[in-house]
């Protein structure tokens, strides 16, 4: 199986993970694009959605799901996105699609998150793919300083802005043995829109594309 027809697989099992009629949370990516496109053949449709992206909100609509604010609604009973990396508590890094502020958004209003992902995602430890930090661009040059300090090297991800128009640096060079930890500090430095470390905003559960079938990791 190829890599895409692992997240295909992946994105109609989460199905499961939806009730017919409430609203979804709808993450960002091209594994999430396969679960909107499977959301769009649910015999009894979902009631609408909440969208971590302008690219995801297109294509819901094309299918003639309604796109909400997160502003009106209160909580969601499921948060469906992808993943760059997964560690075996659920830990993820997220955002090397720059939608890593509004995904932190709309899971921050979820129930659960499920995440799905091929198992190329699935690592010990985090850090292997480069760190993804939506910045303030005035903030940028310190920040790669303080990267730096903490072993990490960081670039500004060329010709990208964000859907908040922010740029996005990419960090190289990290081991991140503790996720919470290092997401809470980072949190705290001026300039920092968001880092995309989802520890606190963990996966619940991860459906994850492996050639033998769907393995679900219950975290
Ligand atoms: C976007 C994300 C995506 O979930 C992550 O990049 C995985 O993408 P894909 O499903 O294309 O592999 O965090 O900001």
């Amino acid at each position: 199986m190829t890599q895409d027809e692992l997240k295909a697989m992946v994105a109609r099992a989460a199905l499961a993970h939806v009730r017919p009629g409430t609203i979804v949370g709808v993450g960002t990516g091209s594994t999430v694009n396969h679960f909107i496109d499977a959301l769009a053949t649910m015999p009894v449709p979902v009631a609408g959605a909440v969208s971590s992206s302008e690219a995801s909100s297109e294509r819901l609509r094309r299918h003639g799901i309604a796109v909400l604010d997160a502003g009106a609604v209160q909580r969601l009973p499921v948060y469906v996105d992808g993943a760059d990396e997964i560690d075996a508590r659920g830990c993820m890094i997220k955002g090397g699609g720059a939608a890593l502020t509004r995904e932190k958004i709309v899971a921050d209003l979820a129930e659960r998150f499920v995440c799905i992902a091929d198992a190329g995602k699935r690592v010990d430890v985090l850090g292997r793919f480069p760190l993804p930090v939506e910045v303030i661009a005035m903030a940028a040059p310190q920040l790669v300083r303080r990267f730096a300090a903490l072993g990490g090297a960081a670039t500004l991800r060329a010709g990208v802005l964000t859907d908040n128009g922010h740029p996005v640096l990419d960090v190289r060079g990290l081991e991140i043995a503790d996720p919470f930890a290092l997401e809470t500090e980072i949190n705290q430095w001026p300039g920092v829109v968001t880092v995309g470390i989802f520890a606190r905003h963990r996966a619940h559960t991860c459906l994850l594309g492996t050639p033998e079938g769907v393995r679900t990791l219950v975290f």
